[in-house]
């Protein structure tokens, strides 16, 4: 029954992984160096909290492939749980991927279970243990079709409760046998216990998994060419959907998609207020870019060039800036702007900040964002200390 027992949390975690990987892949923000939930920010973000940050320096120069990597393990992973090919080996790749997202992305979470990837490594162990456990399964399938082409018995075993045996055969008593009133035992008319017709000659255990080797080596590259097709196709309607990106220079502005559709060039300043410098006085720190590439009510992203951090700016009313280091403190993930709410909202537990002060409106995260001194120079650039 393990097999049946499994199936649900086999088809939550095979969903789960074709959605992630073609979702990664039809998202071009994903590859987009200056937005927050890019490979490259997350990896930033990973090499400030990450344990194994050491291991992951290298990683950075090569952070595209990487995300195209591990989008199309997700599709196989995901697939290979699906059809039940391969499964044990998928669960193993499920756990590791898991387990590298949870030192990755997830290890500061706090609670330690309000990070999804420790509850996923731990997901795929029932089916590492088990594999498909023969249920829905191409392993099964092919496994048994290479044993019938070689001519070989059934490998499957069909336990008989011993109380049926008796019921249909009788019961041995002294030599007699009760279904027969008494008479000697004859195994004849019992189907269990009744010769079986001469057995197919035996085949070597080792040819036959060497040819359920080669079956199932054929059909997971069937799978995997359709699973890229499928994420080639992905990538191409997210590009033409999402139109084509191309990844600003960091540490650049970069308008956020969920700011304000047209951005408004900011034309009078409160008197006295803002974040601008005395008039004519061009403000100490990186120029990030030009004011007008933050929407009025919108935010846009960049990199803090202190820290290499994911950041945020916001521009609250016309020719105010505010800017936060748009990492959460909760675990690490890069938090967004939502316009509607006028908050930062973090996509992995929900924490949001306040658009004015950073500070936390809802927890996990305990602590607020980290502001950053930002203002806008007499060249209508923005300049971050
Ligand atoms: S990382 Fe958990 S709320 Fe942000």
């Amino acid at each position: 029954m393990a097999g049946w027992a499994l199936l649900p949390l086999r088809a939550f975690l095979g969903i789960t992984f074709c959605f992630a990987g073609l979702q990664k892949l039809a998202n071009p923000a994903f590859f987009e160096a200056s937005n927050p939930i890019s490979i490259q920010a997350q990896l930033h973000g990973a090499l400030r909290r990450s344990p194994v940050h050491a291991l992951l320096s290298p990683l950075v120069h090569v952070a595209v492939p990487l995300g195209v990597l591990i989008a199309l393990a997700e599709l196989a992973i995901g697939a290979g749980t699906l059809l039940g090919l391969w499964a044990r080996v998928a669960a193993v790749g499920g756990a590791v991927l898991s387990f590298f997202l949870f030192l990755t992305v997830s290890f500061h979470s706090s609670p330690y279970y309000t990070g999804a990837d420790i509850v996923f490594l731990f997901a795929w162990l029932p089916l590492v243990l088990t594999g498909s456990g023969g249920v829905l399964s191409l392993d099964a399938y092919l496994a048994e079709r290479t044993r019938r082409a070689a001519g070989a018995e059934p490998s499957a075993v069909v336990p008989i409760p011993f109380a049926v045996v008796r019921r249909v055969c009788g019961a041995f008593d002294a030599g007699r046998c009760t279904m027969r009133h008494g008479a000697p035992c004859e195994p004849a008319p019992c189907p269990f216990l009744a010769a079986r017709p001469p057995r197919p000659p035996r085949l070597a255990e080792r040819e036959l998994d060497r040819s359920t080797f080669t079956t199932k080596g054929v059909a997971a590259a069937a799978a995997g060419l359709a699973a890229l097709v499928t994420g080639g196709a992905a990538a191409a309607a997210g590009r033409l959907a999402g139109g084509s990106s191309t990844a600003p220079s960091t540490p650049g502005l970069s308008p956020r998609r969920t700011g304000s559709p047209s951005p408004t060039t900011p034309t009078s300043r409160p008197p006295g207020g803002g974040s601008g410098p005395p008039a004519g006085a061009k403000p100490p720190g990186t120029a990030l870019g030009p004011a007008t590439a933050v929407p009025v009510g919108g935010a846009a992203s960049f990199n803090d060039p202190a820290t290499g951090d994911p950041s945020l700016v916001v521009q609250p009313q016309s020719g105010t800036f505010l800017a936060f280091d748009a990492v959460c403190p909760h675990a690490g993930c890069t938090v967004e702007w939502d316009p509607a709410a006028k908050f930062f909202v973090c996509p992995c537990h929900g924490s949001e900040f306040n658009g004015r002060t950073g500070a936390v409106e809802t927890g996990p995260a305990a602590t607020g964002l980290a502001p950053i001194a930002i203002a806008e120079g007499p060249d209508g650039q923005l300049y971050a200390k």
